[in-house]
């Protein structure tokens, strides 16, 4: 391996073997925090060294996703003040970036699966391989160690390169470009492991789903994964254009959200509003009955909207289903009547990023059905804060992309 100091332009590639001392990061420091468009500036760092377990990625493309949001207004916690804590030197800047493809650089001695040149699909989902627990077989996204990499810990995708951990790795699916590949990769498997991790209600065949914010990155997502997996997905969006593009896109149908109004918490509801309420979430259960065909409700729901929408999903939930939430983009903190939990034997579980099983199923998926994720719009490099932006405002259905290794 030769070191240099060269600086390589965004969009150029040093030759393999080569790695450069210093890289163009998108960063965000404390002074900065706000917004997107104030927290992200671009500012040359050093390329981190890797440790015996680790790879030298090189970015093609990296997804772009709340976490960087998140992240760039300093709440729910302080990236920067936490990044020392997730097995990298504290620093007092951060990189952001949870999804990426790119090429592999350099390995550490540690590093079995992967080789110099090798193209690759790196997730979130970051912890100790060698966790007494986790080497005795438990499912590594329950372990303590387990953290979000370019959101918990530093050194994320927004950059040149990138330092991850074998255990993130996965190969890139044949029939996907390094753009396909970074948006498919953490949607995919977090809808993945929602619809087939937990045990009781995984997804069986002609199974009913219904899919918030189906036109979203994870919506569409999750209704291609639905149709591959032999159920039948039922869309919720706030617009016919973005139902009509969810169906294209495999759901059996869609239910327009702007079309009712019983959103938020109920426990401060008046008895009267709450019937009106449970009239309202009637009305709303019938539609996915309508477009079924049948009175069959949904063995899964997959929620993240959170507090705007969860007792809607129990409510409509078939009984033994499963509401099974990743996120919580209108709030986490949410109700829920609980008797239509525990009378319909109903189950709310949480999911969270997947595992490198999840991921290599979810490939061998998208390989077999030939999946090609819906990207939103891919930006070049310089527009990163203004991806971020157009995500928080919605600005485009599908998956937002940008690219890094072009010019
Ligand atoms: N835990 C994990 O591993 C993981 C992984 C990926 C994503 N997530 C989470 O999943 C959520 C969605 O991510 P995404 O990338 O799909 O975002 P996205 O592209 O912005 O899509 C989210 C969709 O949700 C719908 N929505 C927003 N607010 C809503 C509300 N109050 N009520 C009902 N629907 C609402 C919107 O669709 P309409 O306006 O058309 O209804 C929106 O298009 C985020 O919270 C994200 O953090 C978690």
């Amino acid at each position: 391996m030769v070191y240099t100091d060269k600086i390589y332009e965004v969009g150029e590639r040093p030759p393999l073997g080569v790695i450069p001392r210093k890289m163009y990061a998108w960063t965000i420091r404390n002074e900065r925090l706000g917004s997107p468009e104030t927290a992200f500036q671009v500012e040359l760092v050093d390329v981190p060294e890797i440790r015996d377990d680790e790879l030298l990625i090189c970015n093609m493309s990296a997804g772009i996703n709340y976490n960087g949001i998140w992240a760039s207004k300093g709440v729910p916690k302080n990236v920067i003040d936490s990044n020392g804590d997730y097995f990298d030197e504290k620093q007092d800047f951060h990189i952001c970036g949870s999804e990426s493809s790119g090429i592999v650089y350099a390995v550490g001695k540690d590093v079995q699966k992967y080789r110099v040149g090798d193209a690759i699909c790196v997730g979130g989902l970051k912890y100790d391989a060698k966790d007494k627990a986790i080497l005795a077989g438990m499912d590594p996204c329950f372990s303590a160690s387990y953290h979000i990499w370019g959101y918990e810990g530093n050194y994320g995708a927004f950059a040149q390169f990138s330092r991850v951990k074998e255990c993130q790795c996965v190969r890139i699916a044949k029939n996907l470009t390094f753009e396909e590949a970074a948006a498919a990769y953490a949607t995919g498997v977090t809808a993945y492991r929602m619809l087939s991790r937990w045990e009781g209600n995984t997804l069986q065949q002609g199974d009913v789903v219904l899919v918030w914010g189906g036109a979203g990155g994870l919506g569409l997502s999750a209704i291609q994964t639905v149709v591959a997996m032999g159920g039948i997905p039922v869309a919720v969006v706030s617009s016919d254009e973005k139902g009509e593009l969810c169906k294209k896109m495999g759901a059996a149908g869609y239910i327009n959200r702007k079309k009712f109004h019983h959103w938020g918490n109920v426990n401060q509801l008046s008895e009267r509003e709450y019937r009106n309420w449970i009239a309202q979430a009637t009305k709303f259960k019938r539609m996915i009955w309508k477009i079924v065909g049948e009175k069959k409700s949904p063995a899964i729901v997959l929620e993240h909207p959170g507090k705007d929408t969860l007792p809607t999903s129990l409510f409509v939930c078939g009984n033994g289903g499963m509401v099974v939430l990743c996120g919580a983009t209108s709030s986490y903190k949410a109700d829920i009547d609980l008797r239509f939990l525990w009378l319909n034997q109903r189950r709310i579980q949480g999911s969270h990023a997947g595992t490198l099983e999840d991921a290599d199923k979810y490939i061998d998926l998208v390989e077999r059905k030939d999946i090609h994720p819906y990207i939103g719009k891919v930006y070049h490099w310089s527009e990163l804060p203004q991806a971020h932006a157009d995500l928080e405002n919605h600005a485009y259905n599908g998956k937002l992309v940008i690219q890094i290794g072009v010019k």
